[in-house]
């Protein structure tokens, strides 16, 4: 893989009308995604219902209207409340098994799917439960949807490193559930190096680390990320456009970031989608992704954040062939398997008429 200068073109340049298209049919991993955040507001209602969970909004319609934030806090109270719903194993299940089906649509072959048992915890759950129910949903995908899937625990960074400690000791008679570590909510206070001890154990363990940085936080977010937690890959990164060492330390490296643009328009960390820095990370070098965060929040799956996002940044098919390699490769899939989904790749744009 090269960077986007570099990348051989297999295919004729497509004309930007056909490019939805394109997007569409192309085949691509997901590897930023809170299972928590793909549960839709009929499903919240349903589950609300069958495990006689109070909701405090009235009807499905009232509870999307309340999906309007001008921050990453603001959001992550919502989510919050969306979370109390799910208490069986089954609706992890449910939850999960129903992302897989949506993702399929879009063409997402491969999926790395983040999620956190201590906001479950919080609420009676066992982590057991928890890990069961997503894991059992991302074993049946190959069979029931025709894609893989694999299982990354984030923990929650508003809490202490101690609750991180706790939670990855509860996740360890599971380890074989899960590929890897991230660490998710509330960025600005709670910088990567509160949890360095935590993850330098992860480490030893042998999970694959990831960690969201640079979201709403400052480039130096990243670098500590980077140098202190030692993650293979970055999820949003998106501030890194501010820091031009930093930039370059990406590009060189080749440390991947998972960038979700209806995510970031929707928090307001850009004001639209045409001041996205996507575009500009791409031309730069930097093994840059395109990912759905919370996609029954942020107004999207997969397919709609990039046909929003190329159309809004002008960007060419030669972008779309980059990212689709990207996302694999940027993935905890094994190189056989890798180079398998890579090959479905050129098959699709070798072939698009
Ligand atoms: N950022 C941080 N934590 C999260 C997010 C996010 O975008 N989505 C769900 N948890
Ligand atoms: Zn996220």
């Amino acid at each position: 893989m090269g960077t986007l200068k570099e990348t051989q073109l297999n295919h004729r340049p497509i004309p930007t009308e056909r490019l939805p298209d394109l997007l569409r049919r192309m085949p691509k991993a997901e590897l930023h995604i809170h299972i928590e955040g793909s549960l839709e507001p009929e499903m919240i209602f349903t589950m609300a219902q069958r495990n006689a969970v109070p909701l405090s909004y009235a009807s499905v319609d009232v509870l999307r209207q309340a999906y309007v934030f001008n921050n990453l806090q603001e959001f992550l109270d919502v989510y919050h409340a969306g979370t109390t719903v799910l208490k069986t194993e089954q609706d992890f299940y449910d939850m999960a098994s129903a992302y897989l089906a949506r993702a399929r649509a879009d063409n997402v072959l491969h999926a790395e799917i983040f999620f956190d048992t201590q906001t479950h915890t919080a609420h009676g759950s066992s982590a057991e439960m928890v890990i069961n129910g997503l894991h059992r949903a991302c074993a049946d995908a190959p069979a029931k949807y025709g894609m893989t899937a694999s299982l990354i625990l984030c923990f929650l960074r508003h809490l202490s490193e101690e609750e991180a400690f706790e939670c990855l000791e509860q996740a360890l008679p599971l380890r074989d559930k899960l590929v890897g570590i991230g660490l998710a909510s509330s960025e600005v206070g709670h910088p990567p190096e509160k949890f360095a001890k935590v993850f330098a154990r992860a480490r030893e363990l042998g999970f694959r680390l990831v960690a969201h940085a640079g979201e709403e936080a400052p480039p130096a977010y990243i670098w500590s990320a980077l140098d202190v937690l030692k993650v293979e890959r970055i999820d949003h990164g998106v501030q890194a456009i501010h820091d031009a060492a930093l930039m370059q330390r990406l590009t060189q490296s080749r440390v991947p970031l998972t960038v979700c643009p209806l995510s970031n328009l929707k928090l307001r960390v850009f004001p639209d989608l045409a001041q996205h820095s996507l575009g500009r990370m791409l031309d730069a070098g930097i093994v840059a992704t395109v990912n759905s965060d919370d996609p029954a929040y942020f107004g999207g799956y997969l397919n709609e954040n990039f046909i929003q996002t190329f159309a809004a940044l002008g960007l060419t098919s030669a972008h779309a062939y980059q990212l689709a390699l990207n996302s694999f490769n940027a993935s905890f899939l094994d190189a056989t398997q890798r180079a398998q989904y890579v090959r479905r790749v050129d098959e699709v744009f070798e072939t698009f008429e």
